[in-house]
């Protein structure tokens, strides 16, 4: 899966030197990582020009922290490769207004001509970025309460599940169906239920965000056997 992604990506970026790329968080895309790094390393993949927008971040934790989404960015990716740091984008999870700062973060990335290729994971709830199972969904970015599955599939980063942030900010619906391309990730027999759900009943419902996705022009799932197993072949 990983070595799959990576090539997509790596591709993508030796044909547009200037990508505009958006990147998760979560255990999903930490390989595809490492192979980026790999190809930047023995391939001279090169990330100068490429200017870099996440999805999410946690409301109150500083960049700093080891638990906020930046600090993962920088460690899992950003610190290996040739990215310029200026040119990376995480949401603050800090600004002083938070809601001004969503219009802001939506504003920066239209400044650029938009996302041209987006990584995705997916929560066992159905989940992309924060946007949650819900009656209706943002179009832009927006803060977030997370859903206690959320919180709780999250806290195995964290000490503890009080110390999981019960508020995020996200890009919305909208940012994600905007960008050009995308590939959404899942492996591992926790993401079983929710890809073969997708896959096979083929309803659109904001009650599973990613089902959204099934509108959008140019997605590309790649799955590990495990993810997969609960498909039927004929899906
Ligand atoms: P995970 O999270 O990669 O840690 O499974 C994915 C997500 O919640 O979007």
């Amino acid at each position: 899966m990983s070595r799959t992604a990576g090539s997509l990506i790596g591709k993508e970026i030796r044909k547009n030197p200037n990508l505009i790329l958006g990147l998760a968080t979560g255990s999903t895309p930490i390989g595809t990582y490492k192979e980026l790094i790999r190809m930047h390393k023995e391939e001279n993949l090169d990330f100068s020009k490429v200017i870099s927008f996440n999805l999410d971040e946690y409301i109150g934790l500083e960049g700093i922290d080891q638990n906020s989404y930046r600090y993962f960015m920088d460690k899992e990716l950003f610190n290996d490769i040739n990215i310029k740091s200026e040119n990376t984008n995480v949401p603050s999870g800090v600004a002083d207004d938070m809601e001004k700062y969503c219009e802001l973060y939506d504003t920066m990335i239209d400044e650029v001509g938009g996302i041209d290729l987006q990584v995705l994971g997916i929560g066992v709830n159905g989940h992309i970025a924060f946007n949650e199972p819900a009656d209706s969904l943002s179009m832009g970015s927006f803060i977030v309460n997370l859903t206690n599955e959320t919180i709780s599939a999250n806290s195995r980063f964290f000490d503890s599940i009080d110390e999981v942030p019960k508020r995020a900010i996200s890009m919305g619906i909208g940012n994600i169906q905007k960008a050009k391309k995308i590939v959404l990730l899942a492996n591992g027999k926790r993401k079983a239920e929710i890809i073969k759900k997708i896959l096979e009943d083929e309803t659109i419902t904001t009650q599973i965000p990613a089902s959204l996705l099934l509108l959008h022009q140019d997605v590309t799932l790649i799955v590990d056997e495990d993810a997969y197993s609960l498909v039927k072949s004929e899906a």
